[in-house]
């Protein structure tokens, strides 16, 4: 795989590659690639690649979900007319799940000109065809070497138990924002810039089944946070990274989702916005309506140069704000210590 050091698995069919020339339509309005877009295309050849995998030695029909996406930087922007190359690899596998890494690469193709612009790990999970509700077995990939079982072993231990504590913690919720006066508003509260979007899962956003995508989401996500973020700054925006997102409910086509984003912390010259998604059963028989996904996105503003701008400091009125600014700013200290740590690594 390009920029892999080497390949973990042996199987065959275990690494894969598609290339796609950026349209105008995968723009954001700053004219750079939509990080959403990016991280659909992540996901789709994840979920290529997995499914793949799981049929091939199965019996029974199944189709991989996404459960997981790994924290997720985004290294460098990435240009309409540019082709982006997504490889995915799959790496471990344990009983019921499977390890994807992906990487990108932007192209320019008038030079040949490459660079990375992401890397991402994803955890899917294989589904019956027949019962979306039962969970299959997935096939063992063989490995480079022991070590390398071990590394993964290893990786999926350290998801396990952060999936158990941030499960523990996601008892919050935001409540819509749909027309907020924003001119009763105080610039630069968390009032002021929260948003919603609300959208009716189609045909176009299910693909093996009749449940939604996880890339989807996960741009529906990302446009909500793009929104919080510009309304915050009101200067050209861009996703910086994506913490760890766990997928623990399947969205069904004939659902209504509400995408909601608020604020929670700012530094000098980043925003980390929360995002919710809940969905709303409208076919069908009535069931609750109940919160899906919850996921930290961080953006940044950038001048025509691409340097980062200095952000207005998010005022924080209740108690409940202040408390999730602390939060944000002890998990925004956390990453800073920890890329430091890597680039000191990596000299
Ligand atoms: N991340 C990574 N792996 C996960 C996971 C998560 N968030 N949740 C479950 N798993 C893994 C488990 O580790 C287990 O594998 P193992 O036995 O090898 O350890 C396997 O999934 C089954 O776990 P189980 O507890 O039996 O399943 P579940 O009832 O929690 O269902 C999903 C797991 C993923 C099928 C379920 O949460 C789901 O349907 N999520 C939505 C998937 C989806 O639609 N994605 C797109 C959303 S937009």
């Amino acid at each position: 795989m390009e920029g892999a050091a080497k390949s973990l698995c042996q199987s065959p069919g275990c690494s894969m590659q598609v290339s796609r020339i950026m349209r105008p339509d995968d723009a954001n309005i700053a004219g750079n690639v939509h990080g959403g877009t990016i991280l659909k295309m992540i996901e789709e050849a994840g979920v290529i690649i997995s499914t793949r995998h799981c049929n091939r030695q199965n019996e029974e029909r199944c189709v991989a979900v996404l459960a997981r996406v790994e924290r997720t930087d985004f290294l460098s922007p990435m240009s309409i007319g540019e082709v982006a190359h997504v490889s995915a690899e799959i790496t471990y596998t344990s009983k019921h799940s499977v390890e994807v890494q992906v990487n990108v690469m932007a192209e320019n193709i008038l030079t040949g000109v490459k660079r990375l612009t992401n890397r991402a790990t994803l955890w899917y999970v294989a589904l019956s065809m027949e019962n979306v509700n039962k969970v299959v077995e997935v096939p063992h990939i063989q490995y480079g070497s022991p070590e390398d079982q071990e590394e993964g072993r290893k990786r999926y231990e350290a998801q396990k138990l952060d999936r158990i504590e941030t499960k523990q913690r996601s008892e919050d919720i935001i409540l819509p924002a749909i027309n907020v006066d924003r001119q009763r508003k105080e610039p630069y509260t968390v009032g002021y810039s929260q948003s919603s979007l609300i959208h009716l899962v189609g045909p176009s956003d299910c693909a093996l089944h009749n449940f939604v995508q996880g890339g989807v989401t996960m741009k529906l996500m990302d446009e909500v946070a793009g929104i919080v973020a510009a309304r915050h700054c009101k200067t050209n925006i861009v996703t910086a990274s994506v913490d760890a997102i766990n997928f623990h409910q399947k969205i069904e086509k004939g659902s209504v989702i509400t995408v909601s984003g608020r604020m929670t912390f700012t530094s000098n010259r980043s925003m980390e916005i929360e995002v919710f998604v809940d969905v709303d059963h409208v076919l069908g028989r009535p069931k609750e309506k109940a919160s899906a996904v919850t996921a930290f996105f961080t953006y940044v503003s950038l001048d025509k140069e691409g340097k980062a701008l200095p952000i207005p400091m998010l005022k924080t009125q209740t108690e409940d704000e202040k408390r999730r600014f602390e939060e944000g700013k002890t998990r925004y200290l956390n990453t800073k210590a920890k890329r430091m740590a890597g680039a000191q690594k990596d000299q």
